[in-house]
């Protein structure tokens, strides 16, 4: 699959939803209500982030759910590439990109939503084909000011911003031309998680799912 098909279906699937949630699972028991309470209150599309020992189980239990559209974040190496294509995530999410990330997922078949922060880290996966990118890290990397002033020269590659965005500032970046949606966690605190209160998930994915978009 070529960095263009991939941005094509990375393209697709941010189109999903104005958020992406950035779900860091610590109990594979939580996987399926989670996913279940986040695709009911309009949110699809699901970033699993593979930072705990759960997290490839989380992706499979996950991709059970109907309407559920579930990826891997914080793909590291190939191995990461590899593992999260075997448990069935149909999108990966990395906060940088490496050649070897690249090229993994190529082989894989696996749409990558490849992360960069500067001007010249777009470009250069520009140059591969990815126009479609994760702006990481958002909020300390310059926030929607400079993604508005990245849209200017470089007005072909969109992005979906993650890192310190909340429901409160996500309509600065979603006003954007240049944005597709943005990924954030607060829509799956730990506590409610801890709490099983799926409704109180379930209501900050209906929240978040009805913030408009450019
Ligand atoms: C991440 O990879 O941690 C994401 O960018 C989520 O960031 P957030 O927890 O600040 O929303």
């Amino acid at each position: 699959m070529t960095p263009a098909e991939q941005s094509l279906k990375a393209a697709e699937i941010c189109r999903l939803a104005p958020v992406v949630p950035v779900l860091v699972i610590d109990d594979l028991a939580h996987a399926a209500p989670l996913a279940r309470a986040l695709v009911a209150g309009g949110l699809p599309a699901l970033e699993v982030t593979l930072r705990t020992s759960c997290a490839l189980d989380a992706i499979r239990a996950m991709s059970e759910v109907p309407g559920g559209v579930v990826g891997a974040g914080t793909l590291l190496t190939p191995a990461d590439v590899k593992a999260a294509k075997a448990a069935g995530a149909t999108f990966g999410v990395s906060p940088g990109a490496t050649d070897r990330i690249i090229a993994a997922c190529e082989d894989e078949g696996l749409p990558l939503l490849p992360g960069a922060a500067t001007a010249s880290e777009i470009m250069a996966l520009l140059e591969k084909g990815f126009t479609v990118q994760k702006f990481f890290p958002a909020e300390q990397a310059g926030g929607a000011a400079y993604l508005k002033s990245i849209g200017s020269p470089i007005p072909q590659v969109k992005f979906c911003p993650t890192g310190g965005i909340s429901l409160k500032i996500a309509p600065d970046y979603l006003a954007l031309k240049n944005i597709l949606c943005v990924g954030g966690s607060w829509v799956a605190p730990k506590d409610a998680m801890l709490r099983g209160d799926w409704a109180a998930i379930t209501k900050l994915a209906a929240e978040a799912a009805a913030l408009p978009r450019a």
